[in-house]
């Protein structure tokens, strides 16, 4: 047995037995005469005391050569502590050692294991594996855990269930590069890394399973941010005979059954908003509706005057800024640096000080009256002492511009707050997206998205008009799920691949099984999948994942405690009929 109790376990109770301990040596102060070493382990922390009056002396001296993080066993009486602790759990004893074991010496580690420390990311990445010893890494995958479960228990009370799916497939388009795989035994050919289970999950309702879901690894070649990593997590989840309705409310129950158990968090029925509501009041189709400062359209009260910027421009649009009307010429002039910066883009700002005494004070004060300015707050919903930011320019341009600003004053703020929660579901999404590069439409979601019905005949005339049956989920302003209810005939399967410029034969090819498929009984179906790292961190309060994935990638997609990606040598190129390019 290597331990009686784990380092969190022992209390006053205890007092007088005799216990054994294990794990890391957190820190050791020497006076000598009395050597108190704190022993930590997942679950916490436990004070040992060795006292040359009462330790075997061979014990002593043992102790003294203790180093950070050897890892120890210990065997020594519960005795109370003489300065108590109420920090710790183990606060109140400490352990009287009779004797000591090392198992393993360890190198200086080259950061400090406590919750802060000095080490950088790139270290801290290196040694993933003594950044995870740390509290707030190891908390984060006990928190990530915790919802983990939460997840599983609550679908699988509810009848779905959990079906692995491949991931040596052929390419499931998401919007992302595939990672391809070289197959050995077929000379040329090679397996896609799934991008999701999209398909698969969709073979399964033709099956009949009716109720899946699955905790998958997804793996998408793109660029890497905070919230995204080559290879991610969904909970991915499909039920057959079910309409938009159907599937929103059981994903609304699972995200409330989340907020209730792991954050406390009461919310009612979720809101919704159409993808053009969200594009027109936030400029965005994953909106933070935690705090207001809604777009304010302004062309209809700002084009009748002789300002040849606002006259020129497709979109004039503002935001009211809360309380910021008495920024001075300074403060304005960051906001302005920073949307003319290259990441945003935007030409310039105009700002209007809504005073607290009513009147106005603007950067084109030559060209508008208080009048003008008085129907500007309106459409703002500015009020005395807020600061009216007014951008121009192409419509989406401008929204994302506007949106990027709005999503930094809120930081600047403080008005994400990390402990609300504010749900949303965005829907009615466009069912084609215009690529100005390839000068063709991409499906908005994937191209096993069903068009409403009713706009099916806009197709022809007018694509960009018609409308799917998709939805995302919205957390704080973060897309943390997003689904559709599928195709599930193979006319319109293979009408929708015609639009999206597949020929029959690549359409056969690529998909040819799932329209197959289709004609052997498809059932009405349609699904969802939940990015579980961008979940869990926002639930943690947070909005890197990083900190939640035990062994994430850096932002060059490498793994630098691996070092990967790495070359392979020319024999294992040639067995997978591989030449490099020279
Ligand atoms: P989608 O592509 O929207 O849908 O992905 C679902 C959710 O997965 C998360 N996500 C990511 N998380 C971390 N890193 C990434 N690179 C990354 N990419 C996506 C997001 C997103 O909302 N098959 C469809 C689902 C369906 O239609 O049922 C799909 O994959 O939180």
């Amino acid at each position: 047995m290597y331990r009686s109790h784990t380092n969190a376990e022992l209390r006053a109770t205890h007092i007088e037995e005799t216990v054994t301990l294990a794990g890391w040596v957190q820190k050791v102060r020497d006076k000598g005469f009395m050597i108190w070493v704190d022993v930590r382990d997942r679950y916490g922390i436990t004070q040992l005391i060795f006292d040359e009056q009462r330790t075997p002396k061979e014990v002593m001296q043992k102790a003294k050569d203790l180093g950070r993080e050897f890892v120890i066993q210990v065997k020594g009486e519960v005795i109370e502590r003489e300065s108590k602790n109420p920090q710790m759990l183990t606060g109140d004893i400490e352990i009287l050692v009779q004797q000591l074991e090392v198992l393993n010496s360890a190198k200086l580690p080259p950061f400090t294991i406590e919750d802060q420390t000095d080490g950088g990311e790139d270290l801290r990445m290196k040694y993933r594996y003594l950044d995870i010893r740390r509290n707030p890494i190891k908390n984060n995958l006990i928190f990530r855990h915790q919802v983990t479960m939460q997840v599983r228990n609550f679908l699988s009370e509810r009848g779905f269930i959990e079906v692995e799916t491949p991931y040596l497939i052929k390419s499931t388009p998401e919007g992302a590069r595939d990672f391809v795989v070289p197959s050995r035994m077929n000379e040329g050919e090679f397996y896609a890394l799934p991008q999701s289970p999209q398909t698969f999950k969709q073979l399964l309702m033709v099956g009949g399973m009716d109720k899946y879901f699955q905790i998958v690894k997804c793996f998408r070649d793109e660029d890497l941010r905070a919230d995204r990593q080559l290879e991610f997590t969904q909970i991915d989840c499909e039920m057959a005979f079910v309409d938009q309705e159907d599937v929103l409310n059981v994903f609304e129950g699972l995200t409330k059954h989340l907020l209730k158990e792991i954050r406390g968090v009461e919310v009612k029925n979720f809101p919704r908003m159409t993808y053009d509501d969200a594009m027109r009041l936030y400029g965005n189709d994953k909106p933070d509706i935690r705090f207001g400062m809604q777009f304010g359209e302004l062309n209809d009260v700002a084009k009748h005057k002789d300002f040849k910027i606002f006259n020129d421009a497709e979109l004039i649009v503002g935001i009211a800024v809360p309380n910021a009307a008495d920024y001075s010429r300074k403060q304005i002039d960051a906001i302005i640096d920073w949307v003319k910066r290259p990441q945003v883009g935007a030409m310039g700002m105009v700002y209007v000080k809504y005073n607290e005494d009513g009147t106005f004070k603007s950067s084109v004060d030559k060209f508008y009256d208080a009048q003008d300015f008085q129907q500007w707050a309106e459409k703002t919903q500015a009020k005395p002492g807020d600061l009216i930011c007014v951008l121009s320019g192409e419509t989406s341009k401008v929204r994302a511009q506007l949106s990027a600003l709005r999503m930094e004053m809120a930081e600047q703020l403080g008005l994400r707050k990390a402990d609300e929660f504010a749900p949303l579901w965005v829907v009615d999404f466009p069912l084609l997206e215009w690529d100005q590069e390839t000068e063709t439409y991409h499906a908005m979601h994937h191209p096993f998205t069903s068009p409403k019905v009713g706009d099916i005949p806009l197709l022809a005339s007018n694509p960009k008009a018609v409308k799917a049956n998709a939805y995302d989920l919205v957390l704080n302003g973060n897309e943390i799920g997003g689904g559709s209810i599928r195709i599930h005939d193979k006319e319109t399967q293979k009408m929708m691949f015609d639009y999206l410029g597949f020929t029959e034969e690549e359409a056969q090819n690529q998909f040819g099984f799932l329209m197959n498929a289709f004609e052997f009984g498809a059932p009405p179906h349609g699904g969802i999948a939940f990015g579980l790292d961008r979940l869990v961190a926002i639930l943690g309060g947070k909005e890197t994942i990083r900190d939640f994935i035990a062994f994430p990638k850096n932002n060059a997609g490498r793994d630098v405690m691996i070092d990967a990606p790495a070359p392979i040598d020319q024999a294992q190129l040639d067995e997978l009929s591989l030449a490099l390019k020279s």
